[in-house]
């Protein structure tokens, strides 16, 4: 089975992205297309990029990009999970996404986006150009959620009826898309 690795892209104490980022993934091992793994950046702790050379060479000089190399490698799918910070996406993404380049490429890629009236859909359309700058595909179908904080109870993240349905419809399409996806990978 593909493997899927959700990406938990803000760090700061205190933020909704976990809970989003654990509703997304038990929506993701439910649907069952996939391995499921999640990488939480606060956890992965990575530096500012302190690499030396560019990525698309792979001469990795440091053990936190050598380790991170071989996370996203392993990974046939995405699913980035993020808030709008200033209309735009957080910079601990924008870090960890520069610090590779050939482990990221032709490899699907789905939305989960979150905010205030605008459900993070300034910051998704800010990230698209960089992640088709890595030879990846963004997905239509995606997942934006607006006035986050309403869905929390508890610290649970409680979904309604049209998130659980873009929910499935994106991972229904990161299937598809990850099987047409497989050819240009064994080519690379
Ligand atoms: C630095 C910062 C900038 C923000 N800018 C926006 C914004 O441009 N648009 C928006 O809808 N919400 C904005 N917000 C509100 C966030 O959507 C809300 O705080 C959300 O919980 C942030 O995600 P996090 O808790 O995972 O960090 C901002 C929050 C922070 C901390």
């Amino acid at each position: 089975m593909p493997t899927l690795q959700i990406v938990i892209a803000s760090t700061r104490p205190g933020r909704v992205g976990l809970p989003v980022g654990r509703w997304i993934e038990e929506t993701a091992r439910a649907h069952g297309g996939f391995d499921v793994e999640v990488t939480d950046l606060a956890e992965l702790a990575l530096p500012m990029m302190d690499e030396p050379h560019h990525p698309r060479l792979r001469r990795y000089e440091h053990d936190h990009t050598q380790a991170w190399s071989a996370r996203v490698d392993a990974a046939d799918a995405f699913v980035l999970v993020f808030p709008e910070y200033n209309h735009s996406y957080t910079a601990p993404l924008k870090n960890a996404l520069d610090y590779l380049y050939g482990e990221w490429a032709h490899k699907p890629v789905g939305l989960v986006s979150y905010g205030g009236v605008s459900a993070g859909t300034r910051a998704a359309q800010q990230l698209k150009p960089v992640l088709t700058a890595l030879s990846m595909t963004p997905l239509v179908p995606a997942v934006a959620i607006p006035f986050v904080w309403q869905h929390l109870q508890d610290g649970t993240f409680v979904p309604d009826d049209t998130l659980t349905g873009s929910a499935g419809a994106m991972l229904d399409e990161l299937v598809r898309v990850e099987a047409a996806l497989r050819s240009l990978r064994a080519t690379v």
